[in-house]
């Protein structure tokens, strides 16, 4: 039986008052439910502050991106090393918005992935089609080319030590949630694919679902056979909304 999973992706947002707000708000909400894992992922300069809000919580942290490269002359970047350092349990990897506003190809995604398993981090790894690609029909054939980049890179059995989270990029703070049917449908794909290769592991495989995720639809979109969960982002930046999420 695969444990539920909810990510809230705070992105570029939060001051230290409303992070203070957000996390007492969160650790408030879930204490003594341990039933999902439940991770947050605040913006690096945050990371200390939420470390010790969290501290003896059962909530978990982690990074939004990860350089690829292990240290050196590289600007503005953030290692695994870092994130370990200041006690990160995941870190999210190749993010849509990493991808489509940021450039990352899936040769870097894959690179990024494996830094982030060199360093004992679970890396959270988003996949997901543009409204033209799922136009043109090519929604699977985008997602095999994002996973099989990774596999290439880290071998099948690397990928059991992650979690796979279905983005699709026209559901990301559009509003535009896909139905319970469509994130089904996708869900059992990556889990199908995964299981030519490794039964047991795409059996084991947490496969969350992330965009346009709110309490009004979470618990039609996680009841469904295939989705473990969510990576939320909008609605986790209020606790209130977040816990009624993790809860459904
Ligand atoms: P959203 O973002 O919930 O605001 O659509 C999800 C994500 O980007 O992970």
């Amino acid at each position: 039986m695969r444990k539920r999973w909810v990510g809230g992706n705070w992105k570029m947002n939060g001051s230290s008052e409303e992070i203070s707000a957000l996390v007492d708000g969160l650790v408030t909400g879930l204490t003594g439910f341990d039933e999902v894992d439940v991770v947050v992922f605040p913006s690096f300069v945050y990371l200390q502050q939420v470390k010790g809000g969290l501290s003896g919580s059962n909530i978990f942290f982690g990074g939004q991106n990860v350089s690829q490269f292990d240290h050196g002359a590289y600007t503005g970047e953030i290692s695994a090393t870092m994130l370990e350092d200041k006690g990160c349990k995941y870190v999210l990897v190749g993010h849509s918005e990493r991808r489509h506003v940021f450039g990352e190809s899936s040769e870097v995604v894959a690179e990024k992935f494996a830094e982030a398993l060199s360093h004992q981090l679970i890396p959270v790894l988003c996949v997901g089609e543009t409204l033209e690609q799922r136009e043109a029909g090519e929604t699977e054939k985008v997602i095999l080319e994002q996973l099989n980049t990774v596999i290439g890179e880290v071998g099948i059995e690397s990928l059991g030590r992650s979690v796979v989270a279905y983005e699709p990029v026209w559901a990301i703070g559009t509003g535009l949630t896909a139905t319970p049917d469509q994130v089904q449908e996708i869900h059992s794909f990556i889990r199908k694919t995964i299981a030519l290769q490794h039964e047991t592991l795409a059996d084991e495989l947490q496969i969350v679902y992330g965009g346009s995720v709110k309490a009004a639809n979470s618990n039609e979109i996680f009841s469904m056979p295939d989705v473990d969960g969510g990576l939320i982002g909008g609605a986790s930046l209020k606790a209130n909304e977040f816990v009624e999420i993790v809860k459904s």
